[in-house]
C-alpha cells in the first residue's frame, strides 16, 4: 500500500476526494435532513468518560463470544451493500480481511459477490448472512437454506427498511439506479442474480430501482420473523431495533440477539442516535440476549463507549467502505487494525470502564 492512513477519518478524507461523485453520495449520505446521520457522530462525541486509573492495564483481551463464537475483537462488519462499487473484489476482499482479523461479517442481501462464493473463499470465522422480508417467502425461504447449505453461522435479519428510501436531495436515485445496473451487468448480483428471471416480480419500479429493493414485503409483521423462526436452526440476529418495545418483541419473536441501528441514518429521519439508544434496549433485553450496536463508529473511543453502555460488540459500516475502497483487502484489513489498536490504548488509558456520562 503506499499511502498508509492513521485513521478511519483519513480513510474517509481520501475516499471523498477520490471517489466518484455517485458512488460517494450512496456510500456517504442518510435521508431528507440527514438528522440521524449527524447524530449519530455527535451523539458519541457528546459522551465523556469516566476513567479510573491505577488498574493494572499491561494485559487487555479485546476477544468477545458472540453467539457462542469467539471472536478476536468486539468490531465486526455491518451488511453494507455493492461493495464492487469502490472494488473489483468486492465482499471478498472485506470477507477475506473479516477472516484475517478474527471477527465477524454480516453479508449484506445486496452483496455483488454469491454468499456460496463468499464462504467458500473465506471458510473460517463467524460469517452471517442478512435477510430482507420478502414478499415472495418462497424467495426468502430458498435464501435461508442456501445459507444453511453454505455453512452460514446465522441469519440477520433487517427490520427497518421495507420501503425505498427519501434520499437527500443531493442523492439522484435515478442516476445511482442506472449506476447500480452497470455495476450488476458487470460484476454480478450476488445471491439474488438468479431471482432476477426467475420469479413474477411485478412491473419495474419508476426509478428503475434494482430488484431487491423492490421486492420487500411491506406487510411484514413480526409473524414473518416467526415463520423464518420456524424453518431454521440458525441463530437470528434482528437488526434496526431502537426501541425496548421492539427489543422486547423481537426476543418474544425468537430472536438470539439484536443490532441496535438506524441503518446509519440511511431509513427513517429524525430517529434517535443509536449511541443513545443502545441503554434503553439493553435495559429491557440485555439480560436475556446479546445485543450490538452500530452508526455512526468511527474510532476505537466509539467502540469503548458502545461497550461500556451494554453492547456486547459493534458493528461498522461506512468505516469499512472507505478502506475497501482505499485498497481491498488490505485497506479493510487497516480499518479494523486502527480500531483495535484504538480501542486498546482507550482501555489502557481508562481501564474496563466503569460508566460514561454525558
Ligand atoms: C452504502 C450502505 C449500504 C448498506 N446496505 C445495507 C444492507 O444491504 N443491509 C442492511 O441491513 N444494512 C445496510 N446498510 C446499513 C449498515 O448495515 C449499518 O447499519 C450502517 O452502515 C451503520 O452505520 P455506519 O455506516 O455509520 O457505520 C448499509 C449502509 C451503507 C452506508
Amino acid at each position: 500500500m503506499t499511502d498508509k492512513l492513521a485513521s478511519v477519518k483519513e480513510y474517509e478524507d481520501v475516499y471523498k476526494q477520490r471517489a466518484q461523485e455517485v458512488t460517494s453520495l450512496y456510500f456517504a449520505s442518510g435521508t431528507d435532513e440527514e438528522i440521524t446521520l449527524e447524530q449519530n457522530r455527535k451523539a458519541f462525541k457528546r459522551l465523556r468518560l469516566r476513567p479510573r486509573v491505577l488498574q493494572d492495564v499491561s494485559s487487555i483481551d479485546v476477544s468477545a463470544s458472540l453467539l457462542g463464537h469467539r471472536v478476536d475483537i468486539p468490531i465486526c462488519i455491518a451488511p453494507t451493500a455493492w461493495h464492487a462499487m469502490v472494488h473489483p473484489d468486492a465482499e471478498v476482499a472485506t470477507a477475506k480481511a473479516a477472516e484475517k482479523m478474527g471477527t465477524c461479517m454480516i453479508l449484506s442481501m445486496h452483496a455483488n459477490k454469491s454468499l456460496e462464493e463468499v464462504r467458500t473463499k473465506t471458510p473460517k470465522g463467524l460469517k452471517l448472512l442478512n435477510l430482507y422480508l420478502f414478499q415472495n417467502q418462497t424467495l426468502t425461504l430458498d435464501l435461508v437454506r442456501r445459507a444453511e447449505s453454505a455453512c452460514y453461522d446465522g441469519l440477520a435479519v433487517t427490520i427497518d427498511n421495507p420501503c425505498v428510501r427519501n434520499p437527500t436531495k443531493h442523492h439522484n436515485l435515478k442516476e445511482f439506479a442506472s449506476y447500480s445496473r452497470r455495476i450488476i451487468d458487470n460484476h454480478g448480483y450476488g445471491h439474488l442474480e438468479k431471482y432476477l428471471q426467475g420469479y413474477d416480480l411485478g412491473p419495474p419500479h419508476p426509478n428503475g430501482l434494482p430488484l431487491g429493493i423492490r421486492i420487500r414485503d411491506l406487510s411484514a409483521t413480526w409473524q414473518y420473523v416467526d415463520w423464518v423462526r420456524s424453518k431454521t436452526k440458525l441463530p437470528i440476529i434482528i437488526k434496526g431495533v431502537l426501541t425496548a418495545e421492539d427489543a422486547i418483541l423481537a426476543v418474544n419473536h425468537g430472536a438470539d440477539a439484536v443490532i441496535v441501528s438506524n441503518h446509519g441514518g440511511r431509513r427513517l429521519d429524525s430517529v434517535p442516535a443509536t449511541i443513545e439508544a443502545l441503554p434503553e434496549v439493553v435495559r429491557a433485553i440485555g439480560d436475556r440476549v446479546e445485543v450490538y450496536v452500530d452508526g455512526g463508529i468511527r474510532n476505537g473511543i466509539d467502540v469503548f463507549k458502545a461497550l461500556a453502555l451494554g453492547a456486547k460488540a459493534v458493528f461498522v459500516g461506512r468505516a469499512i467502505l472507505y478502506g475497501l475502497a482505499h485498497s481491498g483487502e488490505e485497506g479493510v484489513h487497516h480499518i479494523l487494525e486502527i480500531l483495535k489498536s484504538e480501542l486498546i490504548r482507550t482501555m489502557q488509558f481508562a481501564d474496563k470502564l466503569v460508566k460514561v456520562v454525558c
